[in-house]
């Protein structure tokens, strides 16, 4: 499987917290943002730097900006919508698109419902959703993206089931994967477990 495990201890830490159940919305909420900020630094590695002339007080040298392809972030609405402020202090230049999208309860397949994305070109695309679990839901919205020109995307998802990293991997070989958590299996609901229940309920209080 195509993925990146990210298992920095404070990542795992906050990861196992999220997971119990007596977790509240405000504390799930605060370890989610928090485990972005972390997982954006590893998402983020491969950013282009230029360098450029600056004057410390001191003397001239050589300083380092980000440059190249810019970022766009692109949430899966709901739950995706939990991890853009983090991946937005890292970047505060980053633009900003949406992707709406549920699973239906009953066929488990994805009904998309809003695309808005900022201008494509030449922009790396960061697709953010807490869950893959089967992976339909994280297809569709690469295949958005990909339908209105993205070429360059990365998915950020903070607990994967295996069954959704093999859809993923096998329908858009090109996206790189990373998670904080690869989990066991889906129980009959398409649940991943252990994970960590419905992430749009915990992060939004619903239910
Ligand atoms: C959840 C989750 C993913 C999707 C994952 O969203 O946030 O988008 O399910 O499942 P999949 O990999 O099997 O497609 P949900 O459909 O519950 O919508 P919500 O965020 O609006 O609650
Ligand atoms: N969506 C969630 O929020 N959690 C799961 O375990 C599976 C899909």
């Amino acid at each position: 499987m195509n993925i990146t495990v990210i298992d920095h201890p404070l990542v795992q830490h906050k990861l196992t917290i999220m997971r119990k159940k007596n977790t509240c919305s405000a504390e799930f909420r605060k370890l989610l943002k928090e485990i972005t900020l972390l997982m954006g630094y590893e998402v983020t590695r491969d950013l282009q730097l230029e360098e450029f002339e600056i004057e410390t007080p001191l003397e001239k040298t050589a300083g380092k900006r980000i440059t190249g392809k810019k970022l766009g972030i692109v949430p899966i609405l709901r739950a995706g919508f939990g991890m853009v402020d983090a991946m937005l202090e890292l970047v505060p230049s980053a633009r900003v698109g949406v992707v709406g999208m549920y699973r239906d309860p009953k066929t488990f397949k994805p009904v998309e419902y809003y695309c808005k994305l900022p201008d494509i070109h030449n922009r790396q695309f960061i697709l953010l959703d807490p869950m893959l679990a089967t992976g339909g839901s994280s297809v569709a919205a690469i295949q958005m993206l990909k339908d209105r020109g993205a070429k360059n995307i990365k998915f950020l998802c903070l607990v994967a089931a295996p069954q959704g990293v093999e859809l993923v991997n096998r329908e858009h070989p090109d996206v790189q994967i990373y998670t904080a958590g690869l989990d066991r299996d889906l129980d009959e609901n398409n649940y991943i477990l252990p994970g960590l229940g419905d992430a749009g309920d915990r992060i939004f209080g619903t239910k």
